[in-house]
């Protein structure tokens, strides 16, 4: 996942007037879709092999777990991940979770429920009581992509250890993020930063960064009470450096119940993680 710069927002009068009244503007499915067709972009930007490693996470997915299941999606953001899970899957379903209000609304207006087979769910994962919002508990897989890193290793171990008590006996859980190198390895924690610079010099991509999308999100007047929301929610830049190694992941995975835990894909720091509960 990219290193966060601090991002400051800069607000217009629109947005600081909607925003002292507390009221969003009208956010057409059109006007949604377009703001996830511009995250998507922005996403590829930051994560390069994004599509690849969907790809590999959904062909884990149905051989690991089949072609009708129900999936749990945390850290949602606009629902990227669990679209492409139903579009692939016409028999699954798939509660979705994020604690952005900025995300959820924009997921929620561009992408609908998916005739019913979506479920989106406000919670913030780093407490406790997230799974009893959910309108299910039992889950057949859980995944997660780019979100995690955002995570502290305590945060990490007891989120882990509430999903493995979602998830059925041998039912998987998949996390596609960037896991970062352990300190003495040095030189490929270097490579892998070259490695990203020169495929960014060899596909320069037109479309906008991390920053650059946040700015213009929280400037739309029509999303105003959510991006108070997302102010409140989260009040300082977050990110940095991812906060587990492999082998943390690895072993907070093994404490939290998980057998099978194994790398099934990985470009460079880029990863995904298979286990079965
Ligand atoms: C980089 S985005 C990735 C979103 C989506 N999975 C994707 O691949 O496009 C990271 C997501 O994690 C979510 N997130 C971070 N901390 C969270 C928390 N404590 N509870 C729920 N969601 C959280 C953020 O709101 C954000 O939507």
């Amino acid at each position: 996942m990219p290193t966060r710069r601090a991002v400051r927002y800069s607000r217009s009068p629109d947005t600081r007037a909607a925003a002292r009244t507390g009221r969003s503007g009208t956010l057409s499915a059109s006007a949604a879709r377009e703001w996830r067709r511009r995250w998507d972009q922005q996403q590829v930007h930051e994560v390069r092999d994004r599509e690849a490693r969907f790809e590999a996470m959904l062909d884990a997915i149905e051989v690991l777990v089949g072609r009708r299941f129900r999936a749990l999606d945390l850290g949602c953001g606009t629902g990227s991940t669990s679209e492409r899970i139903l579009r692939r899957f016409p028999a699954a379903r798939s509660v979705a979770i994020d604690y952005d209000p900025v995300l959820l609304r924009i997921g929620r207006s561009g992408l609908g429920t998916l005739g019913g087979r979506l479920t989106w769910v406000d919670a913030d994962l780093r407490t406790g009581g997230w799974p009893r919002r959910l309108p299910v508990r039992r889950f057949d897989v859980a995944v997660s992509t780019t979100a995690l890193h955002w995570f502290s290793p305590a945060q990490l171990g007891e989120l882990y250890r509430r999903v493995a008590r979602l998830l059925r006996p041998g039912g998987w859980f998949l996390n596609g993020d960037r896991i970062s190198y352990p300190p003495g390895a040095r030189h490929v924690r270097d490579g892998a930063r070259s490695a990203r610079r020169l495929s960014r010099q060899r596909n320069p991509r037109p479309g906008e960064t991390w920053d650059a999308w946040w700015s213009a999100v929280l400037d739309d007047p029509r999303l105003a009470a959510e991006a108070e929301l997302h102010r409140r929610r989260y009040p300082r830049a977050h990110g940095g450096t991812p906060t587990l190694d492999l082998d943390g992941h690895l072993r907070a995975l093994r404490r939290a119940g998980f057998r099978e835990i194994e790398l099934i894909w990985t470009h460079w720091d880029n990863r995904v993680l298979a286990a079965m509960r």
